[in-house]
């Protein structure tokens, strides 16, 4: 039965948290059923010792946009109801303190683009397509397209793929700095998660406080930018961890951080 289905899988593997978007018949479509297992799967990683999180999506697409059946029967109330649960959905994820990867294996179109968006960098595979085709619906984005694509691609950018609502291949996509990396499609989580466990041997607390100040200095001017960072170097200096991955350098051993 479709309520017994989880709609986002969620795995701890070692040290890294694997979620998976589980609507594949609906190439993972986001309704706000979706939307809030995402919230509440954010939530329970929040909650857990893992050290890096990877997202994905079952089958054939990472995640084909909000889900456009439903919005057929929206009021404008609803709709902006709906564009608040996406953001409220992401911006959970956004703010993780642990990094966070999305690994597009497909279509991540509309609200999935958007999705990816909101972790921390994009890994794909090479038959991915990007895009923000909402005006092809007569609808614009409404999960975070509009702030977080020119903030990762440039103005320029972002404008084109909104306004001609083109589908990107993903060597254009990793050509403008939409992604990171590209992988062959049956290489791409196993990339994505080694890179995740590769982080789960560095310093927590100043992965956490790192990510921080890179989040915020986007949106800062220089001057306060560079104060945040010096504030934050300060900060870690409080940590065990610190002194563990110091102490650890200097006798030439691996660091055993315990996240402190
Ligand atoms: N919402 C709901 N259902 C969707 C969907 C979506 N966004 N995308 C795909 N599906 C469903 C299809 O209706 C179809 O269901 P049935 O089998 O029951 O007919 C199933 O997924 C498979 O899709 P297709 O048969 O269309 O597969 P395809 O390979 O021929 O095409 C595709 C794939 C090009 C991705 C095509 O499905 C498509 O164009 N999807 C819509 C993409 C889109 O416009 N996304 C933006 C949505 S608006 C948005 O996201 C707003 C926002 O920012 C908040």
């Amino acid at each position: 039965m479709a309520s017994d289905r989880q709609l986002v899988v969620v795995e701890q593997r070692g040290a890294v948290a694997l979620l998976t978007l589980n609507r594949p018949k609906a190439l993972n479509a986001l309704d706000a059923a979706t939307l809030e297992a995402l919230a509440e799967a954010v939530q329970q990683v929040r909650g857990s010792d893992a050290r890096a999180l990877v997202l994905t999506g079952e089958g054939r697409a990472f995640a084909a946009g909000a889900d456009i059946e439903a919005m057929g029967q929206m009021s404008p109330l609803q709709a902006e109801e709906f564009s608040r649960l996406g953001h409220a959905s992401f911006a959970a994820l956004e703010l993780l303190a642990i990094p966070t990867i999305a690994a597009v294996n497909g279509f991540a179109l509309g609200g999935g683009c958007e999705l990816a968006l909101a972790c921390d960098w994009i890994y794909a595979s090479t038959d991915a397509r990007f895009g923000q085709p909402e005006v092809k619906l007569g609808l614009i984005p409404g999960f975070g397209g509009t702030s977080r694509l020119t903030r990762r691609v440039g103005v320029a950018w972002a404008k084109e793929i909104v306004l001609t609502a083109a589908t990107l291949k993903a060597d254009e996509a990793l050509r403008i700095g939409l992604v990171n990396r590209l992988f062959e499609p049956d290489e791409l989580l196993d990339a994505a998660l080694k890179t995740a466990e590769e982080i789960g041997r560095l310093g927590p607390v100043a992965l956490g406080i790192a990510k921080g100040v890179l989040q915020q200095a986007q949106d800062a001017d220089v001057e306060l930018a560079h104060a945040l960072e010096q504030n934050a170097f300060g900060l870690v200096f409080a940590s065990a961890d610190r002194d563990e991955g110091i102490a650890a350098f200097l006798e030439k051993r691996e660091a055993k951080f315990e996240g402190r």
